[in-house]
C-alpha cells in the first residue's frame, strides 16, 4: 500500500522516479507526487494516477539528479492534491513520502502546533517531517539522526524517505513494518518499496528490517543503522528478475496476461519438486523441519484476501491427505484475539506479495507461542519470506494485476504438495494413490491450457450476465473455496455484488434471492457430490434463477437443465480447483471489460495492503 521511490546518482532523477511509480503504481492509485532537488526543492503532486501526474508536470521545471516520488493508497485524508505525498517541512528545506500509518499523529499533532508547526494536509505523515525539522532546528541534528530520534517518538508502521535541500547530497530512508529495498548501482542509489523500479539499473539490493535507518551518499557511500544507533552490515543480494516479466507483453491488462500465464506458472512451481514416473515429491522448505511437521498437532493457515481462499482449499488437502487437523484464519483476526497455539503447532502464511501487515503481525504473534513458521510467498526476498522459520516460494513471477490469479493455482500447487510430501511421509496415504495424484498434477497444466481456449464461450457468457446487479457463487467440498474466490473476483474488479457459498446452505437464506435476475454459477465438477449438485441446481431453476455451471468434459446431465455449461478436463477431486477457478477468473475479467471498469487498478483496492 503506497509505493515509494528514491534516486541519487548522476542521471536526470525525474524519468526514473516517474517509471518507477508507474511500476509500483498496484500499490495504490488515489495520488501521485514527486519531490526532486534542483538548488531548491520542486514537489509536484497530483490526485489520481501516475499519468495526471505527469501531464501536470508537463513543462515545469523537473531537472535534478536527486529525488522522491510516490503513489497513494489513501488512509488519513481524503485523496485529493494537498494529501498527496511529498510532504514537506514548514521551513520547506525538508520533503518526504511515506508508507504506513503513524498512530500516534494527533498527540505529536498536538504538540507541534504548540511549538508553533502549522500543517497544509490531512496526513498523519506530514506530522512526521515537521517532527523532523523540529528535532533538526532544536537539537541542531543532522539529517538521519533527526530522522532517528523522530522515527523512536513514532507509534505505527512506516517506510519513509526523506532529503534536506541544506545537505544536496544525500538521501536518508527507514523502515517499520512497511518494505524498503536500497539498490546499489554504480554511483548511484535507488530506494523503492519493491525492486520492481530497480530493476532495469542493477540488479544488486539490500533488504532492509524493521527500525533501520539507511543513508545513501552522492559519493556512493551508505550507512545503516538501526533507530538505536548501531551499525547493520547487510549482505548484497542479487536478484533474478527480467524487465519482460514487469511489461503486458502485448495483452490489453496484466490481469488477462497472468490468467493466460498460468499453465507456465504452474508448472513453475512444481518444477525440480515432483516427478510422477519416479514417484516422488520433495518440497524443498519442509525437509529440515519435517520432524516437527509429521508431528505437528495442528496446522493454522493464516491469509488474508485470495490467499485466504487458497487456505480454505489448503484445509482439505491437509486433513484429507495428510490427516492432520487444520484451522484457516483470517490473519487479522487471528492476531487480535487469544488463540490457543501451541509449540507443537505449524502456522503457515500464505501471502502473495510477502508483506501483507496483518499477515506479518500474526505470525509474529504465533512466534511468541512458540509454533514452527512456514512461508508460502511469491515475492521473493519480502518480509513474510526473511520473517519465517522456513518456507516455500511459488514461482508465479511477478503479479501486477491487484485481483489475484496466477498467485492463486500457483499456492494451490504449493500447497498440494506440501499435503503429498506429509502424507507420505506419514503413511497416510496408499501408494497407487499417491502416483495417481502425481500424474494428475502434472497433468495439470496443459489442462488449463484447454481452458483458456474456451475464451469466447466465456465471454458470451459475460455479455448475457455482465448488467446482473448481484450473483452468488456454489460449491461444494473442494469447489467451495472456489465459489467464495469466483465471487471475489467479480465484486473486486467489477463491482456486482457478489456471494460465494457452499452449495447446500443456499437453503439456509441466498435462496430467497434468487429469481430472474440472479445469475448463479455453480462449480459443478465434483464426483463424490454429483447428485446433491444436480438437486440444488433444481432448486435454483424451480425459483427461475439463471445457471451457469461447471462442469466435467462429456456431463450431460447438468447440460439439459442448466441454462449455461462450461465444460472442464476431468482431474482427480482434489486438484479439481486448479482447474475449476480459470474459467470463473475468465468470466470476471470479461464481465469487467464489458462494463469499462479498470481490470487493473479496480477503485480502492490496492495490491500490497501494508497497513492494518
Ligand atoms: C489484497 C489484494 C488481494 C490479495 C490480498 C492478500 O487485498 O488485492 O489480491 O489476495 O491483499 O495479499 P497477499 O499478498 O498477502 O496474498
Amino acid at each position: 500500500m503506497c509505493g515509494i521511490v528514491a534516486y541519487i546518482g548522476n542521471k536526470e532523477a525525474y524519468p526514473i522516479i516517474i517509471e518507477g511509480l508507474r511500476r509500483l503504481e498496484y500499490r495504490g492509485y488515489d495520488s501521485a507526487g514527486v519531490s526532486i532537488l534542483n538548488g531548491d526543492i520542486h514537489t509536484y503532486k497530483k490526485k489520481g494516477k501516475v499519468k495526471d501526474l505527469e501531464d501536470f508536470v508537463e513543462g515545469k521545471n523537473k531537472s535534478g539528479t536527486l529525488g522522491i516520488g510516490h503513489t497513494r493508497w489513501a488512509t488519513h485524508g481524503r485523496p485529493n492534491d494537498k494529501n498527496a505525498h511529498p510532504h514537506n517541512s514548514g521551513n520547506s528545506d525538508l520533503t518526504l513520502v511515506h508508507n504506513g500509518i503513524i498512530e500516534n499523529y494527533a498527540s505529536l499533532k498536538e504538540a507541534l502546533a504548540e511549538l508553533g508547526h502549522t500543517f497544509t494536509s490531512d496526513t498523519d505523515t506530514e506530522i512526521l517531517v515537521h517532527l523532523i525539522e523540529e528535532y533538526q532546528k532544536r537539537d541542531d541534528l543532522s539529517l538521519e539522526k533527526a530522522v532517528q530520534k523522530a522515527l523512536k517518538k513514532a507509534v505505527g508502521a512506516y517506510a519513509i524517505v526523506v532529503f534536506d535541500k541544506k545537505s544536496p547530497n544525500k538521501i536518508v530512508g527507514a523502515r517499520k513494518s512497511s518494505p524498503l529495498v536500497l539498490g546499489l548501482g554504480k554511483d548511484e542509489f535507488f530506494l523503492a518499496s519493491d525492486a520492481t523500479p530497480i530493476i532495469k539499473f542493477t540488479n544488486k539490493v539490500i533488504y532492509l528490517n524493521d527500525e533501520e535507518i539507511v543513508t545513501v551518499n552522492r559519493d556512493g557511500s551508505y550507512e545503516v543503522v538501526t533507530l538505536d544507533d548501531e551499525v547493520q552490515n547487510h549482505e548484497v543480494k542479487e536478484i533474478d528478475l527480467k524487465i519482460e516479466e514487469l511489461e503486458k507483453g502485448g495483452y490489453d491488462h496484466f490481469m488477462l496476461k497472468e490468467i493466460h500465464q498460468q499453465p507456465t506458472t504452474i508448472f513453475e512451481s512444481m518444477r525440480g519438486r515432483i516427478n510422477a514416473e519416479e514417484g516422488w515429491i520433495l518440497v524443498g522448505g519442509m525437509q529440515d523441519h519435517m520432524k516437527r511437521m509429521v508431528d505437528a498437532d495442528r496446522i493454522i493457515i493464516a491469509a488474508c484476501g485470495t490467499s485466504w481462499h487458497a487456505g480454505l482449499i489448503g484445509e482439505y488437502l491437509f486433513e484429507d491427505l495428510a490427516r492432520v487437523p487444520v484451522e484457516v484464519e483470517y490473519a487479522s483476526e487471528l492476531r487480535y484475539r487469544n488463540p490457543v497455539i501451541r509449540e507443537r503447532d505449524v502456522v503457515l502464511a500464505l501471502s502473495q506479495s510477502g508483506e501483507t501487515a496483518d499477515t506479518l503481525a500474526a505470525l509474529e504473534m504465533a512466534r511468541n507461542k512458540g509454533a514452527l513458521l512456514y512461508g508460502i510467498v511469491n515475492n521473493v526476498g519480502s518480509s513474510i519470506a526473511r520473517f519465517t522459520d522456513c518456507g516455500s516460494y511459488i514461482h508465479a513471477g511477478p503479479e501486477i494485476g491487484v485481483a489475484s490469479t496466477k498467485a492463486f493455482t500457483s499456492q494451490l500447487v504449493v500447497l498440494t504438495l506440501m499435503a503429498l510430501n506429509l502424507a507420505k511421509e506419514k503413511g497416510t496415504i496408499s501408494e497407487g494413490y499417491f502416483r495417481k495424484l502425481l500424474y494428475a498434477m502434472e497433468d495439470i497444466p496443459k489442462k488449463v491450457e484447454q481452458i483458456l481456449t474456451l475464451d469466447e464461450q466465456i465471454k458470451y457468457i459475460a455479455t448475457e450476465i455482465k448488467d446482473a446487479p448481484n450473483a452468488l457463487y456454489l460449491g461444494r467440498g473442494y469447489n467451495f473455496p472456489i465459489a467464495l474466490e469466483g465471487a471475489l473476483k467479480l465484486k473486486e474488479i467489477s463491482y456486482i455484488h457478489a456471494e460465494g457459498y457452499p452449495a447446500a446452505e443456499m437453503k439456509h437464506g441466498p435462496i430467497a434471492l434468487i429469481d430472474e435476475s440472479m445469475p448463479v454459477i455453480v462449480m459443478a465438477t465434483n464426483v463424490s457430490a454429483y447428485e446433491k449438485i444436480v438437486s440444488n441446481i433444481q432448486e435454483v431453476k424451480a425459483r427461475k434463477g439463471m445457471v451457469i455451471a461447471i462442469v466435467t468434459e462429456g456431463d450431460t446431465e447438468i447440460k439439459k437443465i442448466a441454462d449455461y455449461t462450461i465444460e472442464i478436463p476431468e482431474t482427480e477431486e482434489p486438484l479439481s480447483p486448479l482447474l475449476s477457478v480459470i474459467p470463473l477468473q475468465m468470466l470476471s475479467y470479461h464481465i469487467a471489460v464489458l462494463r469499462n471498469c479498470n481490470v487493473d487498478q479496480p477503485r480502492n483496492l490496492a495490491k500490497s495492503v501494508t497497513v492494518e
